[in-house]
């Protein structure tokens, strides 16, 4: 079986590569006087994410026929739109939190204001990524995986959970609502992620089915993976003490039985691509990393 580790090494350091060199590029395009912009978007991008969703594009490409190089841009704009929803996630009036990976969050480092428009930053600039597809593959491809970046990150995806997520009732959760806005807030940009290469080569039915199956499971087992760490604190040593009350599985219940949900989950999306042989093994090695992650 392919070790995770041995597998994400390479893969995230050409992701990172990717960013720094496109940053760069980015930085001498634009006048001077937006440089303080270009710094916060920096900020954000900077090493210490696991860099899962870019992760998960480039083993879905890989799954279904698309280079690593080629795939990048795309994997990128995942993760600026990922890097997005976090800067505007710790803003005060969402969860108010003062760390993010161990450093001041995006509004501590710069204020509110900057932290604001940076988020609107690494938005917009996602679909300049996006743009790049364009040198390898047709307009039309390009168009429909743009097309579910929106789907997966907009209102009906990340952004429409995390409006569940601050408007919920606390502490008036239940399983299916809790399951609901888990799936939402963190399981569409992740089901996204593994569903976007399909956009830009066509893959046959029976396999675009079992990728659905696969990205959803792994979705839902990262929120609970993440809800398991963040009560285990730690998760909260990295994100600062905790200000609001938010849904998670850990007010509805025990440890073990999150773990069980989770390991059921990570067993199925695992089920679901076991008969795909070798072009599936980095997507199986990222579900059992999200099994036994840490951090
Ligand atoms: C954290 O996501 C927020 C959630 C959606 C659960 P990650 O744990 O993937 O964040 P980084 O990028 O690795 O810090
Ligand atoms: C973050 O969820 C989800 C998004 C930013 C879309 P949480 O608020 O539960 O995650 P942390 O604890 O801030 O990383
Ligand atoms: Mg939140
Ligand atoms: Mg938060």
């Amino acid at each position: 079986m392919l070790k995770f580790e041995s597998y994400s090494e390479s893969k995230v350091r050409a992701i990172n590569d990717f960013l720094d060199n496109n940053l760069r590029h980015f930085r001498g395009c634009v006048s001077q006087r937006f440089s303080p912009l270009v710094e916060s978007m920096q900020y954000s991008l900077e090493s210490g994410g696991k860099r899962l969703r870019p992760l998960l594009i480039v083993a879905s490409a890989e799954c279904v026929g698309i280079s690593t190089d080629d795939i990048l841009p795309a994997a990128c704009a995942m993760e600026y739109i990922h890097s997005y929803s976090l800067v505007h996630d710790d803003l005060p009036a969402i969860d108010d939190d003062d760390f993010r990976r161990g450093k001041p969050s995006s509004h501590k480092r710069f204020g509110e204001a900057i932290a604001i428009l940076t988020g609107d930053a690494l938005l917009t600039e996602s679909f300049g990524l996006m743009m790049q597809l364009q040198k390898k593959f047709p307009a039309e491809n390009v168009l429909s995986a743009i097309d579910l970046m929106v789907q997966y990150s907009g209102v009906r995806g990340m952004v429409g959970g995390q409006l569940l997520d601050v408007t919920a009732e606390h502490p008036n959760y239940n399983l299916p609502e809790v399951e609901f806005i888990h799936i939402h807030k963190t399981g569409a940009l992740i089901l996204g992620s593994v569903l976007l290469p399909s956009r830009l080569k066509k893959v046959d039915e029976p396999l675009l089915g079992k990728l659905r199956r696969y990205g959803e499971a792994v979705g839902l087992a990262f929120q609970i993976s993440d809800d398991l760490l963040d009560s285990e604190a730690s998760l909260r040593y990295s994100r600062g003490p905790r200000k609001k009350p938010k849904p998670s599985y850990s007010q509805l219940m025990s440890h073990t039985e999150m773990k069980q949900k989770m390991n059921g989950l990570i067993d199925s999306a695992v089920q679901a691509l076991a008969s795909e042989g070798e072009r599936a093994a980095p997507l199986l090695a990222i579900a059992e990393f999200i099994r036994t992650r840490k951090n």
